[in-house]
């Protein structure tokens, strides 16, 4: 119900691919419940992006919509791509352009233990109570690449991101002439400074005087010995009484299964920070569960951590859970903080109390999507 006094907030939402629209539609009636339970009322515009409308009309994103969907007051994904489509067009043409168009550079990524949610690795009676903090923007996610069949590469570089316009000329020649790609990937200091200061504000949101750079600076010195000195810099200037330690990430992988509790906040560059959520998400009992943000100065993106999932597409077995929590980061984002609550407690709520057959397939059980939604909403 609106009224004079309700607060109207607007979200540009692509459901996008697979089970994109499945888990969207739960996410959607949930987030929806609980703000108006609390006075306010969410506006959502629906686009149609992703693999059938690229097909049916060969758009991927029209600057028109860009440009419309900036008037938001955030944006909700649920996941794009698909097996029709060549890798990258969608996620490179939807998803990233996003994240760079509007800036979004931090990638939001907790992971935390669930109320009866089996998980793969023991907790020994511990919680997994982590958060991935992902540069969002930079490495080798630029875009800059190429391959060549010549064995001679000429590539003009030209980009911009939120801090600064990139131009340039890569030339690279191998002899013999051989065929092979090339990626090039950047870390600025712009970059790592603003995501390390965000991965700090977060670690004393909660409670914590630590963070954790993740790196490689033992095999690629330049790229994330360049990251981990820039975030060490940042911590020791601007963030009295905070430490940093730092572990390289193969390392990180195999401490993470065999302790999974043993981390707080995770400072990632981009590529580490996909991986490691991913990882996360198994560790604390599924993909489904994961929920995420891209957060920035401008317009913020929602969306859970998994992807379409084409092998579960249209059987049901898609667990909502994540893109229900992924509205509640959003709610949150937008000031809406006793609706995110809300959110998040219907969910903890139906996980504590539904019978074991009630629980997503993910968990065990043989609850199909909309079921694992009607159960939430209930809770609201
Ligand atoms: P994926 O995350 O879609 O799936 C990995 C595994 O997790 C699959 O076995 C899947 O069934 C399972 N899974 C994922 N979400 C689940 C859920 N909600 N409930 C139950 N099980 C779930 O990763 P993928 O297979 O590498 O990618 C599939 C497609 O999605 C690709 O086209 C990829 O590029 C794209 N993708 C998109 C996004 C995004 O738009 N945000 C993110 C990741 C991958
Ligand atoms: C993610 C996804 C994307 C990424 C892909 C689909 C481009 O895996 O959001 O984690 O690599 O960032
Ligand atoms: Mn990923």
């Amino acid at each position: 119900m609106s009224g004079p006094d309700t607060k109207k907030f607007t979200i540009a939402t692509i459901p996008g691919d697979g089970i994109g629209p499945e888990v969207i539609s739960e996410a959607r009636r949930i987030a929806e419940a609980a703000a108006s339970r609390d006075g306010a009322h969410l506006d959502w515009t629906i686009y149609p992006f992703g693999a059938s409308h690229y097909l049916s009309k060969g758009e991927i994103l029209p600057d028109s919509a860009l440009e419309e969907i900036k008037g938001h007051s955030a944006m909700l994904l649920g996941a794009v791509g698909d097996p029709s489509v060549k890798p990258g067009i969608l996620e490179r043409g939807l998803l990233l352009a996003f994240r760079f168009a509007f800036d979004q550079y931090v990638n939001l990524r907790p992971a935390m233990s669930l109320p009866n949610v089996p998980t793969p690795v023991p907790l020994n009676g511990e919680k997994l109570d982590s958060v991935v903090i992902r540069e969002n923007t930079e490495d080798l996610y630029m875009g800059l690449g190429e391959t060549t069949e010549s064995g001679s590469l000429s590539m003009d570089l030209e980009l911009s991101r939120g801090g600064y316009d990139l131009r340039g000329r890569l030339n690279v020649e191998l002899s013999p002439g051989m065929p092979f790609a090339a990626q090039l990937a950047l870390n600025t200091r712009h970059g790592v400074r603003r995501i390390t200061r965000y991965a700090c504000r977060t670690a004393q949101k909660r409670g914590e005087r630590h963070i954790t750079i993740v790196s490689k600076s033992n095999a690629v010195p330049a790229l994330y010995g360049y990251f981990e000195d820039a975030a060490k810099a940042t911590v020791a200037e601007e963030f009295p009484g905070m430490e940093c330690s730092v572990v390289n990430v193969d390392a990180l992988c195999y401490h993470l299964v065999r302790k999974p509790s043993a981390y707080g906040v995770l400072l990632c560059p981009n590529l580490f920070g996909d991986i490691v959520s991913d990882l996360q998400a198994g560790l604390a009992g599924g993909m489904g569960a994961a929920a995420g943000g891209n957060i920035g100065d401008g317009l913020s993106m929602f969306e859970p951590v998994h992807g379409s999932a084409p092998d579960i597409a249209g059987t049901g077995r898609a667990n909502p859970i994540a893109a229900i929590l992924s509205c509640a980061l959003l709610l949150r984002h937008i000031g809406l903080d006793k609706s995110a609550g809300r959110v998040e407690g219907a969910v903890n709520t139906y996980l504590k109390s539904a019978p074991a057959a009630k629980m997503p397939f993910e968990f065990g059980g043989e609850a199909t999507c909309p079921e694992v939604g009607a159960a939430v909403i209930k809770n609201i």
